[in-house]
């Protein structure tokens, strides 16, 4: 379902997404024939710059950064449908000027009217955007074309100003033409976990607190702040990871069957999970929460710096980069089943994934042998090698009896024989078609912050203490403590 001709205007077209992310993906769809062939890309910053050297900067990006090769025809006929627009953000004139540049374009390249608005420059600036979109009449659509905008995270830094960004967004475009990146939601494997739980018989009977003791949910890595201090620092891991992304995939653990698979039926049942989790407030903190800093340490063998020895991080510092929590929903299906989740910066290694992890089998059977028997654990691998696995347990071969966990292996790679697509590419080509499933509401996002900020009142009045780790290592003890009162421990990756 190929989507309409349009134009995709993007502020904060010379950022570092633009560059890493945004180009190299439409560089993709337009490799993989998945664009209209009337596409117009414009980028709308501060700095003067021609539409050539604009084209020339994003080509070194595009080389860089796309997961195909570039193709140097294919190049030149994508680079002739991207312009550069020069403007302040805040002046109303440059998107006036903009209008008219995209009748223009509309004339010249049959992109018919349509408009995506790519919010993709610093958050204190989709106000003025906003604005300027709405004044200059920019976000109506003519008759017969439609416009629509996308916001990038961070959408507010807690409830409060999401709610003004919000309301904000609400006065220039209606909520179906609104949509909210979180970036987790377009990974190939997280759109998998409802293929998984609901077109296989055998998973969904299992999916509850009378089958499943815990899950762990784990996004490690082993970047630091790689030139975001300004941001990072004012952040801190639950805001950055925890608000958006992996509340997100325990969505979609958690969720009931939706009623239909369109947008709104499935984030109906995201938003009941969220409604669902037990605020951790008051001493609770202490109790269900770990947060922590790295400190100096290696990557790989490579030595790196404390947090607070990073360029623009304060050196008092005390921005949790690691934070360990123990989530409960109280809701029918999950009630007594704690949700671990681990987010951290400076991790051993790069891994995103599910792990559901089942009750024992009775020990009646096998206990006698004095054999160990390790449960199910059903893995979904978010990144890297994206996959499933299922662990259980099995005789060795030999005359006596010794059981060995062993493992069921779903790899995409294997089985699909195609490197799977970045996710925004799907991302942009759902905002293309109008399809907002994979899009944030705007009660998802308010009810994930509110979650969020409770905890956050909550540290802040009852604890400062901050745990430390050392760059490279799995997190700091109290972590392991945290899941060890559960009788757990956390899955080594
Ligand atoms: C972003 C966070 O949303 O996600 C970053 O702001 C983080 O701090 C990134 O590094 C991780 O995304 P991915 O796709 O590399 O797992």
């Amino acid at each position: 379902n190929m989507p309409e001709p349009c134009a995709v205007v993007i502020f904060g077209a010379t950022g570092d997404l633009t560059h890493r992310k945004l180009v190299p993906a439409l560089y993709n769809l337009a490799a993989d024939g998945a664009l209209p062939p009337a596409v117009s890309v414009v980028g709308f910053a501060r700095r003067d710059k021609t539409d050539e050297v604009f084209r020339t900067e994003i080509e070194e990006a595009a080389r860089k950064f796309s997961r195909q090769k570039i193709n140097d025809e294919l190049w030149s006929s994508f680079s002739s449908s991207i312009f550069y627009h020069r403007s302040e953000f805040d002046n109303l004139e440059g998107y006036e000027a903009l209008a008219k540049r995209l009748d223009e374009l509309d004339a010249q390249r049959g992109t018919r009217g349509n408009r995506l608005f790519y919010l993709s420059a610093g958050p204190d600036q989709f106000p003025v955007i906003l604005e300027n979109l709405r004044k200059s009449g920019l976000n109506k659509a003519q008759p017969g074309s439609w416009a629509r905008v996308i916001v990038e995270k961070p959408f507010g830094t807690d409830l409060p100003t999401a709610q003004i960004l919000n309301n904000m967004v609400v006065e220039a475009f209606p909520e179906k033409d609104t949509f909210r990146i979180d970036h987790y939601l377009g990974k190939e494997t997280a759109q998998n976990m409802m293929v998984l739980r609901f077109a296989n018989a055998i998973f969904e009977q299992l999916w509850n607190s009378r089958y499943i003791d815990h899950v762990q949910i784990t996004a490690s890595e082993p970047l630091g702040v790689e030139g975001r201090a300004g941001y990072y620092d004012k952040s801190g891991a639950l805001r950055d990871m925890v608000q958006n992304h992996l509340l997100q995939l325990l969505c979609l653990t958690a969720m009931e069957p939706p009623a239909g698979l369109d947008a709104d039926a499935i984030r109906d049942e995201k938003v009941k999970v969220l409604k669902s989790l037990r605020p951790i407030v008051g001493d609770d903190v202490r109790k269900y929460v770990v947060r922590a800093q790295y400190g100096a340490g290696a990557i790989n063998g490579k030595r790196v710096a404390a947090y607070r020895d990073e360029q623009g991080v304060n050196p008092t510092s005390v921005t949790e980069t690691y934070v360990a929590l123990q989530v409960n929903i109280d809701n029918w299906r999950w009630a007594g089943v704690p949700f671990f989740v681990r987010v951290g910066k400076r991790l051993p290694k790069a891994c995103t994934e599910i792990a559901v992890q089942f009750k024992g089998a009775p020990a009646v059977l096998f206990n006698a042998t004095g054999e160990t028997i390790d449960s199910n654990v059903l893995v979904i691998r978010i990144q890297p090698d994206e996959g499933i696995s299922l662990r259980m347990s099995a005789k060795m071969p030999g005359s006596s009896l010794q059981i060995e966990p062993v493992k069921m292996d779903f790899h995409y790679g294997t089985s699909f024989g195609k490197a799977t697509p970045e996710a925004y590419e799907r991302l942009l080509l759902d905002a293309m078609s109008g399809d907002a499933t994979l899009f944030a509401r705007r009660d998802e996002v308010e009810e994930a912050w509110k979650f969020v900020d409770a905890l956050h009142d909550a540290w802040a009045k009852e604890s400062e203490d901050l745990a430390m780790y050392s760059a490279g290592t799995w997190g700091p003890t109290e972590a392991d403590e945290l899941i060890k009162r559960h009788g757990a421990t956390w899955r080594r990756l």
